[in-house]
């Protein structure tokens, strides 16, 4: 497709429904930057999305699953190297390094835009640019944000199919004027002719960059998951959040789920947990049985743009279409509806293959299969296993799925004004120190609550795994400015709504992860969540008793609902139970953190923190 007269350069060649000429000159200058072979662009449709599929099949990216078992399904294995997010390659490059923030790797934005340009330069060549329009949020709805993608990976191609609102009518939407956020993205791996591709190109620098001034995403040398669907963590979370800084709301890391009472009751809440932590599990819980009458429903697995409404209650959307979740671990029993929303039209990586052409991963079935292709192609048994250690699948492996697929989608997902929230939930996994529930007693307590949120490291970001650290809200690695001034921005809006005359939503802080002496989690947690979440919304409603104590109010045993579940009040104490020397040292990790941002956190975190601190000495 190379034009001779262009020096080399592919024709851009815009289809006629593309008619913002923003858009074409910026795509022209990419073009220009990265010299592609040629220029794609995306209109969504599924006959687009086969050939894709189908063309990675050829080049060994993506393996065919076994149609009678898991139709329309691959299975794509990504390098050794590229298997989660890079966090200490994530950048915020505002102008001032304080609008960063501590807790963010900055470098100034002249430097680093001299970095990606020689980066970008020809890192396109002999591979396809494919234009990757998409919506976060209903097409066209005054809440959505328009993002457009341009990267040299069908995979990323077909998975913001999936995940976002992508295609021809994002075109439309945009028009001759319309805004978009431009997304650059690049495997990093030139195909100058005579070189052979690889199964899944990367490279071994890598750099995820947002301008939150501009509102740019710029990511090179990744192809997987957050670090290269750059809709989701980058536009999302980081470059929404200064978005919502900005204008008065919110773009949090959280699941919202609607909860419907055996009366009919109905409500709304959203949970940030940090990342494979239990999200997309709670978003999808079955009640137990023995819970009669109680429905849980998912309006989003990962995260929520939060807006204030006119009538001074905060509303939710999902921004995403789909859900890109963590596999190992799922299963029948831990989550039915997941399970069901898999069984067809779904993209998997990293998973391992069957003798028979479908996927496994741990957890999946108590017996593993006597043979499997594990997750780096390679021959695997439950014996090698035993012997080694080595997992089939990798414990970041994940699915790509549209959320259209879950049997338990509420009716309001897609709704543009979005779902009234009636309580914020914060959770972290945690061994030990933090109880199974807490309810903060006012606005200000449950946001130092989440502020000073720990929890042990997972295999979803590299870098070492089970250690214990601050996670502010789960966002620690999605924040797109200082979060000492999210701090601020979350406790305004409180002020704000309170003022209103509103009832603001009940903050409550969870931990579903204490383990025994063997290291066994002790509660049994997913569907059983449900009895805690029933407390809660009874709390909402004053139907419920709770017992007030150091750092807020909890429930006692019997508060609690056990019809169906034998756990016994020992065992209950065993998760609910503060150690005084435990939470000495909790705090003074609190401290420690409040030390790093000190430069604007709110002054009522620390009197907060003195006060628990006092609290707990008395
Ligand atoms: P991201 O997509 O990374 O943001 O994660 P997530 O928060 O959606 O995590 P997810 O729900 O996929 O859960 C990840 C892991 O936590 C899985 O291995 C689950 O089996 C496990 N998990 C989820 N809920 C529970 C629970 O209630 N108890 C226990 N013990 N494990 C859980
Ligand atoms: C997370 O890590 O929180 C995720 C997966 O939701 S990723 O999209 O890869 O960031
Ligand atoms: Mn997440």
């Amino acid at each position: 497709m190379n034009h001779p007269n262009m020096g080399g350069v592919a024709l851009v060649n815009p289809p006629a429904f593309v008619k913002n000429q923003k858009l074409i000159d910026w795509v022209t200058e990419i073009v220009a930057l990265t010299r592609p072979k040629q220029v794609i662009w995306c209109d969504g449709s599924q006959e687009e999305y086969d050939r894709l599929c189908s063309e990675m099949v050829a080049a060994g990216t993506m393996k065919k699953l076994n149609p009678a078992k898991r139709p329309n399904s691959y299975l794509a294995n990504s390098d050794p190297s590229d298997v989660a997010r890079v966090e200490d390659r994530t950048f915020i490059c505002s102008e001032k390094a304080e609008d960063a923030g501590p807790t963010n790797n900055w470098i100034a934005p002249v430097e680093m835009r001299s970095t990606l340009h020689g980066l970008f330069t020809h890192c396109m060549e002999g591979r396809t640019l494919y234009v990757v329009p998409f919506s976060m949020g209903p097409l066209g709805s005054p809440i959505a944000h328009i993002g457009v993608e341009l990267s040299d990976s069908p995979y990323v191609a077909v998975n913001m199919r999936v995940m976002t609102r992508m295609g021809k009518a994002v075109y439309d939407v945009l028009g001759t004027h319309g805004e978009f956020v431009p997304c650059v993205h690049s495997v990093g791996a030139p195909l100058p002719a005579g070189k052979k591709d690889v199964a899944w190109p990367c490279n071994e620098t890598k750099y995820i960059v947002h301008f939150p001034e501009t509102r740019e995403i710029w990511s090179y040398g990744s192809g997987y998951g957050g670090n290269a669907l750059l809709g989701k963590k980058c536009f999302a979370l980081r470059i929404a959040s200064t978005m919502g800084r900005d204008q008065g709301w919110l773009a949090e890391h959280m699941l919202i789920l609607g909860v419907e009472s055996p009366q009919g009751d109905k409500h709304y809440v959203a949970a940030a947990f940090p990342s494979a932590c239990g999200k997309t599990n709670f978003a999808m819980l079955i009640p137990p049985a023995s819970l009669h009458g109680w429905k849980v429903t998912t309006i989003g697995d990962d995260i929520a743009w939060i807006k204030p409404g006119a009538d001074g209650r905060l509303y939710a959307i999902n921004p995403e279409a789909g859900y890109f979740g963590v596999a190992p671990g799922t299963n029948s029993t831990t989550n039915a509806n997941c399970m069901a929303s898999l069984t067809r039209d779904t993209i998997f990586t990293n998973v391992a293959l069957t003798d028979d052409g479908d996927v496994w991963w741990e957890g999946l079935s108590k017996e593993a299969p006597a043979h499997l292709i594990d997750w780096q192609g390679k021959d695997w048994t439950p014996q090698d296993a035993q012997a080694s250690g080595r997992k089939a699948a990798h414990p970041n492996a994940r699915f790509t799925v549209a959320a259209t697929q879950n049997p338990v989608l509420d009716s309001a997902w897609d709704d543009p004004a979005g779902v009234p929230i009636s309580a914020f939930i914060f959770g972290g996994r945690r061994s030990t120190t933090v109880p199974l529930v807490t309810e903060a007693r006012n606005w200000t307590e449950g946001v130092y609550m989440a502020a000073t949120m720990g929890s042990e490291t997972t295999a979803a970001a590299a870098g070492q795994q089970g250690v214990v650290r601050r996670d502010p809200f789960a966002m620690l690695p999605f924040m797109g400015y200082n979060m000492s001034d999210y701090f601020a921005h979350w406790l305004s809006l409180g002020k704000k709504l309170d003022s209103s005359g509103a009832v603001l939503p009940k903050i409550f802080c969870v931990n579903w992860f204490r383990t025994d002496a063997n290291g066994k989690f002790i509660w049994p947690g997913f569907g059983d969540n449900m009895r805690v979440l029933k407390w809660m919304l009874e709390r909402i409603d004053h139907k419920a008793a709770a017992k007030e104590n150091i750092f807020g109010l909890t429930p006692t045993f019997d508060d609690l609902t056990w019809d169906g579940l034998s756990f016994s009040a020992d065992q209950y104490e065993s998760i609910t139970s503060i150690d005084h020397q435990a939470w000495q040292a909790e705090l003074s990790l609190h401290a420690e953190l409040f030390k790093k941002l000190e430069y604007n956190l709110p002054p009522e975190l620390e009197r907060t923190r003195v006060m628990l601190a006092n609290k707990l000495a008395a």
